[in-house]
């Protein structure tokens, strides 16, 4: 069981569609101890002494990355932008070394260490074209006691040969990998179909994609309208689609379980062709600040209803923090004139990535939701002020967003396990 301050998000899209959180000022936790769900949450009785606490800092659902590439974790910070050229001189090269066991294994470590330490909890995550190093990955994950839908990313061309997995080699390694993970360890590891974007696809190979996503009922995850000059090349090599969105609803690749990284570039009428859809949205604002993309307009997907997740995009991302881009996501949406609260930017950090993954039993702290929490130190005057005025703690949530120097994470507990 876990006690103290803690910050419980609301119901978000349901009726009231209020996307932010009650504060509970002394809360206790309930865990049951086989499932890691959690049991009971609510006021902390006088003679609960034996549970998990934190003074100084608040307990929140854990963080929730809805896009990040573990085989870009040692190019973090490589500035060799725009989007085709970082692709060409940094990407390229570096996932090339996941063929060695032992390269992947090694950063496979780093990546699990570094997502405890950001408290991220789950996670959506691009491997590199190597199913062994797939493999690692996953394994990893489970060890680390970390919850992921991890990815083979498909890819059978513009890139190095070593790169290129031609779709009749790629079918049976995701079948492989998804006989070997997919719901494994009580559903913490999922396995998701992870086509690279258009341009690294054959249109055979994302005709495959959308066959493994029929027949399995798997989810999908791809990039999409990140920066112009990739979208001009998409168009010059799918001369029939009509844009971008419809290269992929041409394979079959777009519903409710497609998760579209970036939309940087959409339209009016493609938001809401992607409303429609009923897709989900990964916002990247601190990787294409870093790379030049653009500012994706949240307040278009947030007014259609949907569903908005964040994603670090490690390593276009210069973080492993999920608050950060929160902080991104605030800088994007000014450029457009817009302000969205701390508050709902928070909640589309933990419980809107939960709805954003398809997995509403994280991101939340209900009865039912698995025990997946962090606890955040805060400034003590700031947490002093939130419990004087508890219906509205709105200097609470601008510290966990906005001060990058505050906010450092002391716990990380996934499932009722304490990582950290
Ligand atoms: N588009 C295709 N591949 C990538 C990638 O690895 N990172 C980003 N940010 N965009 C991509
Ligand atoms: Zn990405």
């Amino acid at each position: 069981r876990v006690r103290g301050v803690v910050l419980r998000p609301t119901d978000g899209v349901a009726e009231d569609g209020r996307r932010g959180f009650t504060l509970l000022p002394d809360a206790l936790v309930e865990i049951e101890p086989f499932t890691g769900h959690i049991r009971s949450i609510g006021p902390a009785p006088a003679d609960c002494t034996d549970a998990e606490t934190a003074p100084g800092a608040v307990w929140l659902p854990g963080f929730i990355d809805t896009h990040l590439h573990f085989p870009q974790t040692r190019i973090i910070g490589s500035a060799t932008g725009p989007l085709l050229d970082w692709l060409d001189r940094s990407v390229f090269p570096e996932e090339s070394r996941f063929v060695e066991t032992a390269y992947a294994e090694a950063v496979a470590a780093e990546f699990c260490a570094a997502l405890t330490a950001a408290g991220t909890t789950t996670a959506a995550i691009y491997s590199s074209s190597d199913p062994g190093a797939t493999n690692v990955l996953f394994e990893a994950l489970d060890r680390a006691g970390l919850r992921g839908d991890v990815g083979l990313t498909l890819m059978d061309l513009g890139a190095p040969p070593a790169l290129c997995v031609p779709a009749e080699v790629a079918v049976p390694a995701v079948e492989a990998l998804v006989a070997r993970w997919h719901g494994q360890a009580q559903d913490r590891l999922r396995f998701i179909l992870t086509p690279r974007f258009a341009l690294s696809c054959s249109p055979a190979l994302l005709r495959a994609t959308g066959d493994l996503a029929e027949k399995h009922g798997l989810w999908v995850q791809t990039h999409i309208a990140e920066n112009q000059a990739e979208i001009a090349a998409v168009a010059e090599a799918f001369p029939d689609a009509t844009d971008y969105l419809n290269v992929y609803e041409h394979f079959g690749l777009v519903g409710p379980k497609t998760l579209l990284a970036h939309c940087v570039w959409f339209d009016g009428p493609v938001w809401d062709r992607a409303a429609a859809a009923g897709l989900t949205v990964t916002h990247c604002p601190d990787s294409n600040f870093f790379l030049g993309s653009g500012a994706m307009r949240l307040s278009e997907a947030v007014s259609r209803g949907l569903r908005v997740g964040l994603g670090t995009d490690v390593g276009a991302g210069r973080t492993f923090s999920v608050p950060r881009v929160a902080a991104s996501a605030y800088d994007a949406a000014r450029i457009h004139g817009d302000s969205p609260d701390a508050e709902a930017l928070l909640w589309h950090a933990t419980a809107g990535g939960g709805q954003a993954l398809g997995r509403p039993e994280v991101g939340r702290l209900d009865p039912g939701s698995a025990a997946d929490l962090v606890a955040i130190d805060v400034p003590p005057y700031v947490l002093e002020a939130a419990l004087k005025q508890p219906e509205a703690p709105r200097a609470l949530y601008e510290s966990l967003v906005f001060r990058h120097d505050q906010g450092s994470v002391r716990h990380t507990v996934v499932g009722g396990r304490k990582l950290r």
